[in-house]
């Protein structure tokens, strides 16, 4: 699925790499530009209607982007404002525009009407710290989303860092649920783990949640007694076919300071530990092209998936009108 297809908001940019220069983003295989003009951001396809020249390598002249090639100037809307050199009557000439807005450091574009605000992160509200990282890596939206859902990986993929080096399991019990546009497990019985970021964390567990939500956001939450002490909230998009690129917010109580100073601390180990889902996914992929091989295996922990590709086609997951409760070994 190309993101110019999907309806609502997508994440394509952070607001601070957006500023006087035009920036051009990919998402679905296309590319668009974002450029701020009269104090407003905007955004239109980035190909001039004339000979193809991306408008991102042009410049923003009295409110409107220039093409760096023969210098004719759209303004927020698309609609060409200038052709330089021409005395008579201008044709009026278009360059698709989208509806593009900013939230929480994010900017959100819509190749459809999306009349909502766009959702950043469970914990967007309230006392909160916040940081951001980025990632790229070689693979499809749906395994990437797999992939940061997937307690089962942990073990193996994250030894150490987000597990403990013990082959301890516990019992867990996982309650999966949905609705239109969305599905969440629920784990219930998981103690606090032994890596060394739950270590220096999480406090008390009692429940996590992980969730994915039509068009691309993969979020998981980890509880204390009552509240939540730690979200961690991608956003993720298909740039081409080949790659994935996606904003990921962690975010945690402002605790007076001491939520910086866990932010802080954490932001390496969670580097590490996209790095290491960015290895073992782009290995994965890189042996499916080599093989010729799309067809998966589905086990039965692979809770979350068929909902993210029922999701991912428009449908409701079937969890929503069943849910379903497993006990497996965390
Ligand atoms: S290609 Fe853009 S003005 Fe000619
Ligand atoms: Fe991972």
């Amino acid at each position: 699925m190309s993101d110019h297809k999907v309806e609502g908001w997508v994440a394509i940019a952070r607001s601070k790499a957006v500023r006087t220069k035009p920036l051009r983003v990919l998402a679905g295989g296309r590319a668009f530009v974002l450029f701020r003009a009269d104090g407003r951001l905007h955004c239109l396809a980035d190909i001039c209607p004339h000979r193809s020249a991306p408008l991102s390598s042009g410049r923003v002249v009295s409110g409107a982007i220039e093409c760096p090639y023969h210098g004719w100037q759209f303004d927020g809307a698309g609609l060409c404002k200038a052709m330089p050199g021409l005395t008579g009557a201008m044709p009026r000439t278009l360059v698709p525009s989208y509806a593009v807005c900013e939230k929480d450091g994010l900017v959100f574009f819509s190749a459809q009407v999306a009349n909502d605000d766009p959702y950043t992160t469970v914990l967007a509200a309230g006392d909160t710290v916040s940081m951001m990282v980025e990632s790229r890596v070689t693979s499809s939206l749906a395994e990437v989303a797999e992939n940061i859902l997937d307690a089962t990986h942990t073990h193996f993929t994250h030894k150490g860092i987000l597990r403990g080096l013990s082959a301890k399991r516990y019992k867990v019990t996982v309650t999966v649920t949905g609705g239109d546009g969305w599905v969440e497990a629920r784990y219930v019985g998981e103690p606090k783990q032994e890596g060394l970021v739950s270590r220096l964390l999480e406090g008390e567990r009692s429940i996590s949640i992980g969730r994915f939500r039509y068009p691309g956001i993969a979020e998981l939450e980890f509880w204390g007694a009552k509240s939540i002490n730690l979200a961690t909230t991608f956003h993720l998009r298909q740039e081409t076919a080949d790659t994935v690129h996606g904003f990921g917010i962690l975010s945690g109580p402002r605790q007076r300071n001491l939520g910086y100073l866990k932010a802080l601390l954490f932001k390496p180990f969670f580097r590490i530990a996209l790095r290491q889902d960015q290895h073992i996914l782009h290995a994965a992929e890189k042996n499916r092209r080599l093989f010729g091989e799309r067809r998966q295996m589905f086990g039965p922990l692979d809770i979350m998936r068929p909902h993210i590709d029922a999701i991912l086609a428009r449908q409701r997951p079937e969890v929503a009108e069943k849910p379903a409760v497993l006990v497996m070994e965390l």
